[in-house]
């Protein structure tokens, strides 16, 4: 299947913020449990339609987004606006070249985007924009094998969810979400996905941060660096 990028197209990224602001909320929560108190400034890379950036919004002093769609960012500012939400910035900008100094953020979140990227470029660029004493948390979808490469196992998945989606957000929210799921530019981009095993996921993040730490959730891992603090869990490895 040849691969389309869905976060160009307005269809694609209206259905995508949709999914996103219906279902994403718990699964940033984890995130933000993670997040020391008191921080004033975070970055989330590769905000896409900036639900994550809005509810750290509501822990932390300043949060600014980026993101290379201006598509899903412009969808990221009208719902800033819609819910008044006045201290979270959105900049179009490629993560792969940042327009911030080393050491900025007291906290660097990244959701469901280092597979985009090379985790050789991009984790020691994550490290470098963290200020000392504060904290960077990425998660991203692991995959063993390659079921994500097929099309089938990701229209069963999404069939898979529409009970609970029907019982949570109601049949014409369920239904919505399924029928972006199983539109073949959807299946084209999740199915062209390189996705890290979950050993390579946290072979590469110790290879740059030997003292990071790791969490499961959902379907991939968060790893999580406190700088100069740990957790109460050991180095390198994986809490369930
Ligand atoms: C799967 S989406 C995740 C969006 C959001 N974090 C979420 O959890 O809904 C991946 C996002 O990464 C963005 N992206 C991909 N490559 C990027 C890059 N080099 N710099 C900045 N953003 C990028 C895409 O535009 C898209 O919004």
């Amino acid at each position: 299947m040849e691969k389309e990028n869905v976060y160009q197209s307005y269809r694609h990224s209206k259905e995508y913020s949709f999914w996103e602001y219906t279902c994403a909320k718990e699964r940033y929560q984890k995130i933000i449990d993670l997040i020391p108190q008191q921080r004033k400034i975070a970055l989330d890379v590769g905000c896409g339609s900036g639900g994550l950036c809005l509810m750290l919004a509501g822990r932390i002093e300043k949060v600014v987004g980026i993101d290379v769609s201006k598509i899903l960012l412009s969808f990221a500012y009208r719902r800033s606006c819609d819910e008044a939400i006045k201290n979270v910035e959105f900049v179009n900008a490629d993560c792969e070249n940042l327009p911030f100094f080393n050491t900025s953020f007291d906290v660097v979140t990244s959701y469901r985007m280092l597979h985009h990227l090379d985790p050789d470029q991009a984790i020691p660029v994550f490290r470098s924009i963290v200020k000392p004493g504060g904290c960077l948390i990425v998660f991203d979808f692991i995959s063993e094998g390659n079921r994500h490469k097929k099309p089938l196992w990701h229209i069963m998945e999404s069939f898979k969810d529409f009970p609970t989606y029907y019982k949570r957000y109601g049949f014409k929210a369920a239904f919505r979400i399924l029928k972006f799921r199983i539109s073949k530019s959807w299946l084209c981009h999740v199915c062209s996905d390189e996705l890290l095993s979950e050993s390579e996921f946290r072979n590469i993040f110790l290879k740059y941060i030997p003292d990071c730490q790791f969490i499961h959730s959902f379907n991939g891992v968060i790893a999580v660096w406190q700088t100069g603090k740990s957790l109460n869990f050991a180095p390198g490895k994986i809490k369930s």
